[in-house]
């Protein structure tokens, strides 16, 4: 499926323990506009639900763990975040959904863009009309 990857972040470590670096435009492919985070999620709940018709992000869970449902309209995979050295890049229309968050789950995601709710495509109806408009 295209429109992800995911990256393995470089884990600078001695006896104090670990740090990772993120760069813009380094291994972060992208100008970081907007940084959030998610957290403190309850148990059982899903969240998401959307698409973005341009946006570029980066999520990490520095924290604990999730799994990120991504679906082109076609196919589906699920992908499971649960280090701080694995990262995942949505760049296509991809609608996503975020479920089995860990009670100690911190989602970082970083985004090229400042938040617009013009960019959200939050109905898969619609969703799958853009698919069919952009012939994916
Ligand atoms: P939403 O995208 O609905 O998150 P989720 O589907 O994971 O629950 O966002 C929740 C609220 O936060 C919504 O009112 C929009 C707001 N929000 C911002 O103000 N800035 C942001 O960068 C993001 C991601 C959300």
């Amino acid at each position: 499926m295209n429109g992800y990857s995911l990256i393995d972040l470089r884990i600078i470590g001695d006896e104090n323990g670990s740090l990772i670096a993120l760069e813009e435009n380094g291994n972060v492919p992208f100008d970081i506009k907007r940084v959030y985070y998610i957290f403190n999620t309850k148990v059982g709940v899903r969240r998401g639900f959307h698409a973005h018709l341009k946006l570029r992000q980066l999520l990490i869970c520095t924290s604990g763990s999730c799994t990120v449902l991504l679906d082109d309209g076609r196919k589906k995979v699920d992908v499971k975040l649960d280090s701080p050295s694995k990262g995942l890049i949505i760049e296509g229309l991809l609608w996503r959904e975020m479920y089995d968050f860990s009670p100690d789950c911190v989602l970082m995601v970083l985004a090229d863009e400042h938040y617009r709710e013009e960019d959200y495509i939050r109905n898969y109806d619609s969703f799958m009309d853009e698919v069919q408009k952009n012939g994916i």
